[in-house]
């Protein structure tokens, strides 16, 4: 069966629950096995046994979270030319922007040659504050929906041979 693969990490919680709700939504497809994994313990070896990915990051310091980084760092070189044309995804969870994050992760998938198969979901908390934003995040329904809506659209089309 093939797998679909969600690295993600989280400090507040914000970007768990984005990777918790496209890891509900591509399971809403019976075809596809779906493994989400936290940054931290993810590798190239798990890279290489998926067919797809979603990777789910907050902006932090106008950039993706060190913890995802260190995932690519760590996995870029032995996955290199041994992943080209999967599909991809990406999320990320932001306090008013997130546009780089997006930029860098799809600056590294390109690399990989992997194929961005859906507009990248960006949700922004709004929090502005040093304590707005250390404190736990909750992600609201309809930017979840998307979240959803994302991982089910990928599992779909690695179901279904499209991608
Ligand atoms: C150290 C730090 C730096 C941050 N820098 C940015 C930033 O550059 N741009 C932005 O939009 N949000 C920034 N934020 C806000 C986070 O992206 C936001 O709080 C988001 O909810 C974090 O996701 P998480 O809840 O999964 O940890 C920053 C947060 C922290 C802790």
């Amino acid at each position: 069966m093939s797998e679909l693969l969600i690295v993600f990490h989280s400090l507040t919680g914000g970007t768990r629950q984005m990777a918790e709700a496209a890891a509900a939504g591509a399971r809403e497809e019976v075809g596809i096995a779906v493994r989400l994994l936290a940054a931290a313990r993810a590798g190239p070896e798990d890279v290489l046994a998926a067919r797809g990915y979603i990777f789910a990051t907050p902006e932090n310091l106008a950039a993706m979270a060190g913890m995802m980084k260190d995932f690519f760092d760590r996995s870029y070189y032995p996955v290199l030319d041994r992943v080209a044309g999967r599909p991809y995804g990406t999320l990320v969870c932001a306090g008013s922007d997130g546009e780089n994050a997006v930029r860098q992760i799809a600056r590294i998938a390109t690399g990989w040659r992997l194929r961005p198969v859906a507009d990248p979901v960006i949700v922004r908390t709004r929090a502005q504050t040093a304590e707005a934003i250390m404190a736990p995040k909750i992600i609201p329904p309809d930017g979840l929906a998307k979240c959803r809506e994302l991982g089910l659209s990928i599992a779909t089309g690695l179901a279904m041979g499209i991608f």
